[in-house]
Parts: structure tokens; sequence; C-alpha cells
């Protein structure tokens, strides 16, 4: 089955097309992407409408790409997948509007899809997939979560975040830097010139047992120590990178040590990492670490498939669609919150 997968969730409009007659990344005919952030810069987040707008105008264009990439025509398409939610309710739907009525022109299957089924599942397009079970941690903008995958489709919630997103808060930790938007990447960069000893921050819900996170003590904590240095005078461009530093520590410890314990609590020796935030450098270091200690391995999606795309959700949707599933009725689906 050839499958179109259209991601529009948030800022990021993602084509690509899976092809199940193969495995793996091998799958993957042609995918395409075109990021709105530099749209969203100037404004320090994310503006829906114009979000939504910029999907309408880009959409049907790198649909064209893809499918001139891959040498097929709309007519060689066997199913189209969309993402369905969680995201903006506006730029979801654009995707699920452009799928269904592709699907309906076409007469082919759609169907809606999880944007974090999508990501959970990105590191399938990689050679070296992960055979399942495996823990997940899924590290996202929107979401901290950690889930025990048994199969498509058998996912088991471990935990997850009571507050902020991980994503959120590095965002949130570059905002009070000064640093753009998405801050994540930013304040990774501006750490690595950061003293990892003048600033300890706290690790929250480590000192009690379970899987939940909460970061938005931690935001406060961050927030706190700014205005403590700005006070004193002392808030240069060295103090800002020990700041960084203490709080990409903080957060990369507390996601290191969650991990640790559901790989002990499962006794998996598999961990997916997917989600904007899998592509921070000192988070693979550290778990890098605790994995060998365990004789355990962690799985991450290539770079450009850890942020949003159109692959991860060309890649569910086909083994979903292969499987028989579909939108009911031809009725589209855009579900803003979607558990
Ligand atoms: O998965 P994603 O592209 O979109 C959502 O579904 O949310 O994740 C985006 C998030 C942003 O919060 C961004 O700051 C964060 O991932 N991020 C990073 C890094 N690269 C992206 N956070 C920390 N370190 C990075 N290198
Ligand atoms: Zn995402």
């Amino acid at each position: 089955m050839r499958v179109l997968g259209i991601e529009t969730s948030c800022d990021e409009t993602g084509v690509a097309i899976y092809d199940t007659s193969h495995t793996g990344g091998r799958g993957l005919l042609a995918d395409a992407l075109y990021s709105q952030i530099a749209m969203h810069a100037e404004y320090g987040g994310v503006v829906p409408e114009l979000a939504s707008r910029d999907h309408t105008r880009k959409l049907l264009p790198l649909i064209e790409q893809v499918l001139h990439d891959a040498k097929l025509t709309r007519s060689d398409l066997d199913g189209i997948a969309y993402t369905a939610g969680p995201g903006l309710v506006g730029a979801l739907m654009v995707g699920a509007s452009t799928a269904h009525g592709m699907a309906r022109a076409l007469n082919i299957p759609v169907l809606g899809v999880h944007h974090m089924e999508g990501h959970l599942l990105a590191p399938m397009l990689e050679d070296d997939a992960p055979d399942f079970p495996f823990v997940a941690l899924l590290v996202s903008g929107g979401h901290t979560q950690l889930v025990e995958v048994h199969a498509l489709g058998h996912y088991q919630l471990l935990g997850e975040s009571v507050d902020d997103a991980a994503g959120e808060a590095f965002d949130k930790a570059a905002k009070m830097l000064g640093l753009p938007y998405p801050g994540g990447p930013h304040v990774a960069k501006l750490a690595e010139q950061g003293n990892p000893k003048r600033f300890r921050f706290p690790r929250p819900m480590t000192d009690r047992p379970g899987l939940d996170f909460s970061f938005s003590g931690l935001k406060t904590h961050t927030l706190t120590a700014i205005r403590q240095l700005e006070a004193a005078g002392e808030l240069d461009t060295q103090a800002k990178a020990d700041v960084a530093r203490a709080f990409e520590e903080a957060v990369v410890d507390t996601l290191v040590i969650k991990c640790r314990r559901a790989l002990d609590q499962t006794g998996l020796k598999r961990l997916v990492v997917a989600g904007g935030v899998s592509a921070n450098q000192r988070l693979r270091e550290r778990l890098a670490v605790e994995t060998e200690k365990r004789n355990a391995r962690s799985y991450y999606p290539r770079g450009r498939f850890c942020t949003d795309n159109g692959a991860m959700i060309a890649y569910v949707g086909a083994q979903r669609l292969a499987a028989g599933e579909h939108d009911d009725n031809g009725i589209m689906k855009a579900t803003p919150r979607w558990p």
C-alpha cells in the first residue's frame, strides 16, 4: 500500500509517502517539510491563525513535490493519513480537509492518526529499528510521557508530566534568557559555554517513587535565579550560560532518572527516545551511559524526524490503513486535545 502522510498540527507542514511493501526506512519513498519557524519567530511563539494560513499555502505544492520525488501520480496512491490531533485546531483542519478531499476524489481510504503515535514510532523509519516491546520516552513541546510499547496500537502509559512538557520548559527558559523561539536548541547551545558547578537546579519529583514528571517549578526556579543575578548586576553572558547549563542539567537528569526507573520497572532492554527534545545531545550522552550500564540500548529517529514531520504520519497511517482501519463514513477528524 502506498500511503500519503500529512502533518499540519503545529508549525511544520510535513508530507511523505510510505510504501508498506518494504520495511523500515526503505518504505519511505519521499518526504518533504516546510518549517514556519522563521515566520513565528518574530512573535516569540506560534501564532495559530498564521500557522493555518501558511499550511493552506504550502500543503498542495508539497504534495506535488513528494509525488514528483517518488515518481508517482495521485492515482498511484492507495490511502491517505493525516494528523488528526492533538494540535492547533485550525492547523489540523487544513491537513484533515485536504486529506479527505483528496481521498474522496481518488476514492481511496483515509485515516486520521495521533500525532504522538507518529513520534513514538518514528524510529521505525531507521535501518536499525527497535523490535517490540520497548520503553519510549516521548519528549516534545506538548508532551512528556513514558510509554510501554508492546505492538502497534498497544501502549501503556507509565507516567507523564502533571504540568509543563520538557520542550515547553526549554522554550520558556529560552524566553527568560532572551533567546529566540523555539528555544530548546538555543538553550542547549548556550549551555555548552556554561559552568556546570555554579548553580544546581532541582530535579522535580525524583525524590518520590513513580514515573510522572513536573517541570513548572523548574521554570519558576530559573526565573528566580535570573532575577537575582539581574538585581545583583551580574547577569552577563557567562551567567546566562551558567543558568542555561544548570537548567539543561536539571531537565536531562530528571528525564534520565525516570527512564532508568522505567527500564528497571518493566525489565525491558530497549529505550526509544522521540519528539523534539530527543534531539538534545546532552540527553543522548547521558542515556547512552545509563543504557550501557544496564546492557540495554537506546534508539532515536534521525535528526529531522525527531521534530514534527510527515514521514512519521505516513508510516503510522500506512500500518493502520494496511490493517483495514479508516475514518468512518468519510467524517474528518480534527481533535485539538486527544489523550
Ligand atoms: O516534537 P516537536 O517538534 O513539536 C511538538 O510536537 O511539540 O518538539 C518541539 C520541541 C520544542 O519545545 C523545542 O524547543 C524542543 O522540542 N527541542 C529541543 C531541542 N530541539 C528541539 N529541546 C532541547 N534540546 C534540543 N536540542
Ligand atoms: Zn510533535
